[in-house]
């Protein structure tokens, strides 16, 4: 058994980076007939990490069910980064027991950031022990390896850190128009209240030869947009010596004629006019830039270690607006972090009205197992949070809705990505500024895109017809 430490998860060294490129996977009819269940919780890095996982299992010879009971392996890629989605994850698994009664072969796998943390392990050892296999972050392509030597009871194979980004890895994309393309894995951030520098590990950026095979590898098979993905992507490149910069690795990716490209996450602190010029100037990247803001007080974003106040974060903000036609922005804000008051709490509506966001990621503070924050007194009451968080989403949902509203009667280019899955009468794409359209029409075709007329808007979607 391989047990994470969380003070191991913490340390930085200046150990260079391994690059280790994998064998290509042989498939084996190993679990021929036998049937896979996979749940994602959390962010893009677990959607896109859950194609790795299906991909693992699928050349063992599983195939995919939507039906729980009908699985012979049940994996649940996990997120850690506030309890709620530990309490969903325990609360499945509590329901998973009696279906492992029943079938004693059953294969019962927990994946993603939740194992990354000890006291999750412990609980496990504690209360949960008909699970099968506990797999980390940093090794999951071990997964495989595993169902093939499969040994009886718990087996727990998670690392603390790791120095190796890994190559050669394959995906069972859920789309076949738009793609997750890692560029780094981890974050050196340490914002203080966050888990993900101690789940995810150092920051790890690929190098941009590698990034570069793979788009033009997704390109071949007709991809039309692609997401570079990672915690801190315009970070990229700081942790390898002589590697190119966010800027760079965006300039060399448009020059790939790909018709749209996005990045997820951007911070603040290392947004650079360089980054700003190039999204500008080329087409193919998108106006579209989610920008955390996590609060509008200076006093509690020194107190998260956010490296910016708010006038920094708003002079960012105006020549973004200013310099990329149309842009649309996004945020991530969080309340009743320890000690926000009244006063604090006032400063990030303000900034909302200030910024008038295309959209917002709310979530109410939840203290995180070993980090600084969570030393901090949790002293904000849950009446009070819920309070904040309900005056802050109406709020949100009103700038969105506003920005939605000047969409109304124009014509606008949007990517179709999907039949809508409501209403299989009408098809749903996105707009260069990554608003969700549902569109009416004929002969509208998955993977175009498509000059759409926009009838309606809601604060969370467009409604619109196309034009021939
Ligand atoms: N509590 C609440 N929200 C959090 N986030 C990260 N850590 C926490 C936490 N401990 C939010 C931040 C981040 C987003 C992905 O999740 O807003 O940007
Ligand atoms: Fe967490 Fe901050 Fe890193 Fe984002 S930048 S993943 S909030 S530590």
């Amino acid at each position: 058994m391989k047990l994470p430490d969380m003070n191991e998860a913490r340390l930085r060294n200046n150990q260079n980076i391994d690059f280790l490129y994998l064998d290509k996977i042989e498939y084996s009819g190993l679990y021929n007939g036998k049937k896979y269940y996979l749940r994602t919780y959390g962010c893009q890095m677990n959607v896109h990490d859950s194609e790795e996982l299906k991909y693992l299992v699928e050349s063992l010879g599983f195939s995919e069910t939507k039906v729980m009971k009908d699985a012979d392996l049940i994996i649940l890629n996990t997120c850690a980064i506030r309890e709620n989605s530990h309490d969903k994850v325990f609360g499945f698994l509590g329901r998973c027991k009696h279906l492992k009664e029943k079938n004693k072969d059953l294969i019962i796998c927990l994946a993603g950031c939740m194992p990354q943390e000890r006291s999750v392990i412990d609980t496990i050892l504690e209360k949960y022990r008909y699970i099968d296999i506990v797999i980390g972050t940093h090794n999951k392509h071990e997964l495989r390896s595993m169902l093939i030597e499969r040994k009886s009871g718990l087996n727990i194979n998670v690392l603390s850190n790791s120095n190796e980004v890994i190559e050669n890895i394959n995906y069972k994309h859920d789309s076949k128009v738009t793609a997750w393309v890692n560029i780094m894995y981890g974050c050196d951030k340490f914002c203080t209240y966050c888990i993900v520098p101690y789940t995810r590990g150092k920051q790890r950026s690929r190098k941009h030869e590698d990034i570069l095979k793979e788009i033009d590898e997704l390109i071949d098979l007709g991809y039309q947009e692609i997401t570079l993905l990672g915690q801190n992507v315009n970070a990229y490149g700081k942790d390898l010596e002589g590697e190119i910069e966010f800027s760079q690795l965006l300039e060399m990716v448009s020059k790939t004629n790909i018709p749209r490209i996005r990045f997820v996450t951007s911070h603040p602190w290392d947004f650079t006019d360089e980054m700003i010029e190039v999204i500008s100037k080329n087409k193919n990247i998108m106006p579209y830039i989610h920008l955390p803001v996590q609060s509008g007080s200076d006093r509690i974003l020194k107190l998260m270690g956010r490296r910016y106040t708010k006038e920094k974060y708003l002079e960012l903000f105006n020549k973004i607006k200013m310099k990329i036609p149309n842009v649309s922005i996004t945020t991530d804000i969080i309340v009743g972090f320890p000690n926000e008051t009244d006063e604090d709490f006032k400063h990030t509506l303000d900034i909302v009205d200030e910024c008038k966001f295309d959209g917002a990621y709310t979530f109410i503070y939840s203290p995180r197992e070993n980090t600084p924050a969570a030393k901090m007194e949790d002293n904000i009451s849950l009446e009070v949070k819920q309070e904040r968080l309900q005056q802050l989403n109406e709020k949100v949902n009103e700038y969105s809705l506003l920005n939605n509203k000047k969409y109304l009667d124009k014509e606008i280019d949007v990517l179709i990505l999907e039949v809508n899955s409501k209403d299989k009468t009408k098809y749903m794409g996105y707009t260069e500024t990554m608003k969700v359209v549902n569109v009416t029409g004929d002969d509208i075709k998955i993977g175009q895109i498509i000059k759409v007329l926009i009838l309606s808007a809601k604060s969370f979607s467009l409604d619109g017809k196309k034009v021939n």
